[in-house]
């Protein structure tokens, strides 16, 4: 039987962190406090005007592979998740292709899951390991949101920060990944949206992010607790195996808020919202990566990565890592 086991992780975050303080130098009428105690963010980064999501995704990708102890020509599939990719069209991931200066014809490919976007990712990847077809996958999550904020809309513009987060997946005897679990409600959509698109030359409708804050919030502690215990029955583990539970880092209250449903103590959570704020697809990699390079996550840990973004979408994975 063939598994599919996480075998390198990188990520890179862009410039300097940009503190709350920062913002309202920049003029955004907030206070470090409001944005603290609704939130948990300290600070984000933010890309230069001429990077792109796949130049971030491309540092992320170069430092997964090095942690993986692979080349670039030795992987075969490439899974982008953005919702802010270069272009319309090609995907973001033939550029990271094209970058890494692969060669071999492997698929690359985007999945549009918005912040659930890297659960998507990696979900296709193990099939796709699973089933035979691929041998070593490197999965993205690579935002710059903050092309996409409107900042004059205050309950939005604090939330989010720009990053990229890439695992290598690859196949093996031992699991590895054991259990995934994917949802969507597409009747939900204008809860979270960009209602703009591009037609005729010029943008037509909004092309900002527009947010019910409040509606967000009930639905990603009602699913991120649903779906953690979804993939620790489907893999037939009790909670407490759970080493790290490492959720989307959108707001610290919605974590904790997970947590408490989930029995899960707080040492168990990785947590990073205060310092990446909500880089959407690329929160779940670059906070797996952190906690790997800081050693908190070590081989042989037993690890549940969850997500819940636009459209709605929400998944989980249980893996040993
Ligand atoms: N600074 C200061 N005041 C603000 C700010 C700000 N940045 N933003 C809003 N306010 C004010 C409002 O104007 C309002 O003032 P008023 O009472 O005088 O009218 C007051 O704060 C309360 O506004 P609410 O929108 O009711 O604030 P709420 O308590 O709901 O908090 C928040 C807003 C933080 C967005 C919250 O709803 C939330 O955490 N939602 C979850 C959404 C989320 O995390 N989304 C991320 C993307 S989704 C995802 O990743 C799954």
């Amino acid at each position: 039987m063939i598994h599919a086991k996480i075998t390198g992780t990188g990520s890179y975050l862009p410039g300097a962190p940009v503190t709350n303080n920062d913002l309202i130098r920049r003029g955004i009428n907030t206070s470090d406090e409001w944005i603290i105690t609704r939130t948990g963010i300290r600070s984000r980064h933010f890309a230069a005007p001429d990077e792109t999501t796949s130049a971030l995704a491309l540092v992320a990708a170069r430092r997964a592979i090095e942690s993986a102890g692979c080349s670039a020509d030795d992987i075969d599939l490439i899974i982008v998740a953005t919702s802010t990719p270069d272009f319309i069209f090609p995907s973001t991931a033939t550029l990271v292709q094209a970058g890494l200066g692969i060669h071999n014809g492997g698929a690359a490919f985007d999945v549009q899951a918005v912040c659930c976007g890297f659960v998507y990712g990696l979900t296709v990847a193990e099939k796709f390991i699973r089933s035979g077809s691929h041998k070593r996958a490197l999965v993205i999550g690579a935002e710059v949101f903050s092309r996409i904020l409107d900042w004059d809309d205050r309950s939005t513009c604090v939330l989010f920060g720009d990053g990229a987060g890439a695992i290598i997946l690859e196949a093996a005897n031992q699991p590895g990944i054991r259990a995934t679990a994917l949802h969507a409600d597409g009747h939900q959509h204008k809860l979270l949206w960009v209602p703009g698109n591009v037609s005729g030359g010029k943008v037509t409708g909004d092309p900002f992010l527009r947010m019910d804050g409040q509606a967000v919030f009930k639905f990603a502690v009602k699913v991120l607790g649903d779906v953690a215990q979804e993939v620790t029955d489907s893999a037939g583990v009790p909670h407490d195996s759970i080493d790290w539970l490492i959720p989307h880092q959108a707001n610290i209250r919605i974590i904790q808020s997970t947590a408490k449903r989930l029995k899960l103590p707080s040492e168990k959570i990785v947590l990073t919202v205060d310092s990446h704020g909500n880089t959407s697809a690329a929160s779940v990699p670059l906070a797996l990566d952190c906690a790997v390079r800081d050693g908190r996550v070590r081989p042989g840990q037993r690890i549940v990565v969850e997500g819940v973004g636009g459209g709605f979408t929400w998944g989980a994975a249980l893996f040993d890592f």
